[in-house]
């Protein structure tokens, strides 16, 4: 039997059992994926030990995920742009690594949002410069987004994101928000505010395009107070659930050998355990 795991430290909050958990089930696969719960000082030995106990592969997480870049044999070129790994798998032997935050960003908004988002926005606004910030950021740069305005609080943060794509990318404070957005087609929240437990994201849409399209990060709760307002004006808002699931299907396919989907199946599936406030804000 296949097993795959999800490293962290902490764990328990992690949603990715339930979601390879409900593919494995709805494919009638044999499989396990289990929680690893491991400090900093253990992951290196983990990263050889993990093939001799059984494993195929599995999702790195926090903290851990730049330790696993520095650790394997193969890096793909997004985990390596964004110095991070959160999928590990083997081949011929060799531990091999990508990060999926980008296809996972990506393929939620291709999902559900016209096809030609990306043309259509032109420049986006993105809120934070953390980890998270980075995949969007490689992702819309990938899209051939003209102009991607990273605003962040620290501004040495956001200008650090610039690296990604020194042609599209331009960092700014937060105090420029208001005057981006009339520009934007799209504007993404990375910042944990608005999160259950945060205050909220302070911006006013007014200012936004009647297209524009509203994304968070955040899915807990599902419906933050920042798309709460884009739905009010009559936005696109798209909420951080789908990119948590999109993220996971190239894992499942490596390790399990089948594709998965992302269902309104599976969507409920997880809806039901946010909504029944089971382990924490993730
Ligand atoms: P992740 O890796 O999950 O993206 P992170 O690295 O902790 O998380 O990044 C959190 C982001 O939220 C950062 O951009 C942070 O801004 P700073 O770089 O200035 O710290 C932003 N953030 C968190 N709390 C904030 C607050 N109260 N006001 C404004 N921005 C905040």
């Amino acid at each position: 039997m296949r097993k795959a795991f999800v490293v962290g430290h902490p764990i328990a909050h992690s949603r990715s059992p339930l979601i390879h958990g409900y593919w494995l089930a709805s494919h009638g696969l044999e499989g396990r994926y289990e929680r690893i719960d491991l400090p900093p000082q253990n992951f290196p030995a983990f990263l050889r030990d993990f093939p001799d106990q059984g494993y195929v592969g599995g999702n790195v997480t926090i903290p851990h995920k730049e330790a696993a870049l520095a650790g394997i044999d193969h890096a793909s070129d997004r985990a390596r742009r964004l110095g991070a790994v959160n999928t590990l798998w083997l081949e011929d032997g060799k531990l091999y690594g990508d990060n999926t935050d980008i296809t996972g960003f990506l393929a939620n908004l291709d999902a559900l949002c016209p096809a030609d988002w990306a043309e259509r926005a032109g420049a986006a606004v993105v809120l934070g410069a953390g980890g998270a910030a980075r995949a969007v950021v490689a992702g819309l740069a990938e899209r051939g987004l003209g102009c991607i305005h990273v605003v962040n609080r620290s501004l040495d943060k956001a200008a650090s994101l610039t690296a990604l794509a020194p042609d599209q990318v331009r960092a700014h404070p937060l105090d420029n928000l208001a005057a981006l957005l009339p520009e934007a087609g799209l504007i993404v929240n990375t910042t944990s505010l608005g999160m259950a437990g945060q205050p909220a994201l302070k911006i006013d849409l007014a200012p936004c395009r009647a297209d524009a399209i509203v994304s968070d990060i955040v899915y807990t709760p599902l419906e933050t107070p920042l798309l709460a307002q884009a739905r009010a004006r009559g936005l696109l808002a798209v909420d951080g659930l789908g990119m948590l699931l999109h993220q996971a299907v190239p894992g499942f396919a490596r390790w399990f050998g089948v594709t998965p989907e992302v269902t309104q199946g599976l969507r409920d599936h997880v809806c039901a355990d946010l909504l029944a406030g089971k382990g924490k804000p993730a």
